[in-house]
């Protein structure tokens, strides 16, 4: 089967497309990888080509090595390629790579026609996705993007974990059910290298969501669905924590400890306590003693 033909494809793009209509992906902002089914290999195997091995590095003449996911195949987009443009014209913004039996060199199988690098933010993605399979075989998908509130918040919020995901959860009851293990925060370090690609995928081995202060944030999922209502939840959440925070410095009402405990049961979840601690005070961004 021809990749532009595939279901794969289609769900890619339309993950794509879905992340810039929400204003996430200005320019070639952002970037998406998925680690590919056996079967998904099989079936398009006829459409690849061999191109040539590659290190895989974070800064020039750097080489790392990812023995974690020798042999598999990955959808990832393209180094300064826009999301605007995937749907439109997947063959020359995205490729299928393929990593050889070390770990330690890809090669592209399928397309960047045009020419072109996978992601700047490459290394990244593949340290996330070998750590999130040796958490879960069936974790595929890492997505990367620029989403307006959550990055806002970070220049008014502590960049603690705990008060970050706390402040989040009590925004939208539906957070602590989708992300009970929070959310984790690498402080500014400069993107594309390996310091923050580390601090990234050190997160992944427990929580689905890490947000990059001034930045963006990188997040997980088995599906695309699941990535992108992942992503989409946490900027819902952060986009009525900016219009609080607008109106007033404190809550007047909020969701309570205790009120978090009680989901538990009924959602079959167990929310990190780590994020239920009690606060002596309403206002946001209140730092735990
Ligand atoms: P790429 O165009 O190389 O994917 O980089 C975009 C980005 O968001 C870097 O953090
Ligand atoms: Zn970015």
């Amino acid at each position: 089967m021809r990749v532009l033909d595939s279901e794969l494809m289609k769900s890619y793009a339309r993950m794509a497309m879905d992340g810039f209509n929400q204003g996430w992906h200005e320019r070639n902002g952002g970037n998406l990888s998925y680690r590919m089914k056996a079967e998904e290999v099989e079936e398009l195997r006829e459409d690849f080509k061999e191109g040539e091995w590659r290190v895989i590095g974070w800064q020039k003449g750097d080489e790392s090595a990812f023995p974690g996911l020798a042999g598999e195949y990955f959808m990832v987009s393209g180094s300064g390629k826009y999301f605007r443009n995937i749907e439109l014209d997947p063959e020359a913004n995205v490729c299928i790579i393929e990593l050889n039996e070390e770990g330690n060199r890809y090669r592209i199988v399928w397309g960047l026609k045009g020419g072109g690098m996978p992601t700047s933010e490459l290394p990244t993605h593949l340290a996330n996705l070998e750590v999130l399979k040796a958490r879960d075989p069936e974790m595929r998908v890492v997505y990367h993007c620029h989403p307006g509130n959550t990055i806002a918040l970070t220049f008014v919020l502590p960049l603690d974990s705990r008060v970050f995901t706390r402040e989040i959860f009590e925004m939208v009851t539906e957070c602590a059910v989708v992300f009970p293990e929070g959310i984790g925060i690498v402080p500014w370090v400069i993107c594309g290298g390996r310091q923050i690609g580390e601090m990234t995928a050190e997160i992944m081995k427990k929580q689905d969501v890490a947000v990059w202060a001034h930045h963006g944030a990188f997040c997980c999922g088995k599906d695309f669905d699941l990535a992108f209502g992942l992503m989409h939840t946490v900027e819902k959440s952060a986009e009525i924590l900016v219009k609080v925070y607008s109106m007033s410095p404190s809550k007047l009402n909020t969701i309570t400890p205790e009120n978090f405990r009680e989901l538990n049961a009924p959602f079959g979840i167990k929310i990190n306590e780590d994020f239920l601690y009690e606060r002596k005070s309403n206002k946001i961004g209140y730092v735990p003693e």
